[in-house]
């Protein structure tokens, strides 16, 4: 165990000379770490330490006969556990109910299409308030497309790719009717639920009704906690399957249960909704347990449907919806003749690699990849 005077940190010998940054020990195009690490002597010890370029960097002389180089910053940044951002992408959300429709979080598509920085508004929006309309789209799938290529590449799934359909049924799911439907996530049955989902709707004719329908998860969480936390525990520790299987040759299930409220690890922090009443299976609990759940289930649901809670609105052709499918719920309302709408999902990795890379930078982010 090292201490470096002038800096908070205190990192194992085995750990530092293993995290080594130098282009031996690192490949420099492809960031990929070229050492062997069980190589490293397990009792290396540190023959020298000094700081160089003018306290710009630490350099350490090793006993296997290395020098190491480590920026201070990357020491620093460690030490303090602040990698948050950087690593996953955390950013300051803003809770929501019914009110935010009065200040819609809003970019214009010439932004998006034209430069990187308007792909960044985009996705920081979208990080603060789990949802953003695009302004002045060309009302066809192509350029919806394009669009949504701005952020990564569009997720396959058994329904294909990026979608264009009207209400025909032609994939075996209610999505695809004129039904009514509650406040969702999508892709429960999947491990790893899609990040994100766009909404474009190209027309509507001879007919009404079809409004969108959004909640915020995690403004409901924030309440069900403060009013029930038992009931806020047993969301987010009993286990639900999920499945599709309405098309004859699928039965998707994730591959393992999952709660309906999920936290990181580390930090405890909810980091991602996990709710389709539609689409759940078994759940995965002792018997003695499966009242409990259904009683929190319940709060959780009242929360969901009650009319503070919901910010509706008529989408319009032009107007692209994004939104968090970890964070932010959506339905509809039944509907009469005939939407077509186009869209797709991508997936949440890719989602938060590019809000890093638009909104901190490749430097900062790469700092952040080893500790
Ligand atoms: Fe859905
Ligand atoms: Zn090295």
């Amino acid at each position: 165990m090292i201490s470096i005077p002038s800096l908070q940190c205190s990192r194992p010998n085995l750990w530092l000379r293993d995290h080594c940054q130098c282009s031996s020990c690192v490949h420099e195009v492809t960031k990929q770490r070229l050492l062997d690490t069980f190589e490293i002597p397990r009792d290396i010890t540190m023959q020298s330490l000094s700081e160089t370029q003018e306290g710009f960097n630490v350099k350490c002389w090793w006993s296997d006969g290395h020098d190491s180089y480590y920026p201070k910053n990357w020491l620093n940044k460690f030490a303090r556990g602040d990698s948050s951002r950087e690593r996953q992408g955390i950013n300051k959300a803003s809770l929501w109910t019914s009110s935010i429709a009065e200040s819609l979080p809003k970019v214009y598509f010439k932004d998006v299409m034209d430069t990187d920085q308007g792909v960044g508004q985009w996705l920081l929006n979208l990080r603060i308030y789990g949802f953003c309309f695009v302004e002045g789209c060309p009302p066809t799938p192509q350029d919806t497309e394009r669009l949504l290529k701005r952020i990564a590449f569009i997720r396959q799934t058994h329904y294909g790719g990026f979608w264009d359909f009207t209400s025909d049924l032609a994939s075996k799911d209610t999505a695809y009717t004129q039904i009514s439907l509650e406040a969702h996530t999508d892709t429960t049955y999947f491990s790893d639920p899609a990040g994100l989902q766009l909404f474009h709707l190209l027309s509507h004719t001879h007919g009404s009704g079809g409004a969108s329908l959004l909640v915020d998860g995690f403004k409901a969480a924030q309440t069900l906690k403060q009013e029930d936390p038992k009931a806020y525990d047993m969301l987010s520790t009993i286990r639900l399957y999920s499945h599709a299987s309405g098309n004859e040759d699928t039965s998707l299930q994730p591959y393992q249960s999952f709660p309906v409220l999920n936290h990181d690890v580390g930090t405890g922090e909810l980091i991602q909704v996990r709710w389709n009443n539609s689409d759940r299976a078994a759940i995965d609990a002792p018997f003695s347990e499966v009242q409990n759940w259904y009683n929190a289930a319940e709060k959780w649901v009242q929360i969901l449907r009650d009319p503070s809670m919901e910010y509706w609105e008529q989408l319009k052709p032009g107007m692209p919806l994004i939104f968090d499918n970890w964070r932010v719920l959506h339905g509809r309302s039944s509907f009469t003749g005939k939407r077509r709408l186009c869209g797709g999902y991508i997936n949440r990795d890719d989602y938060i690699s590019r809000f890093k890379m638009t909104n901190l930078g490749r430097a900062a982010v790469l700092e952040s990849v080893i500790g």
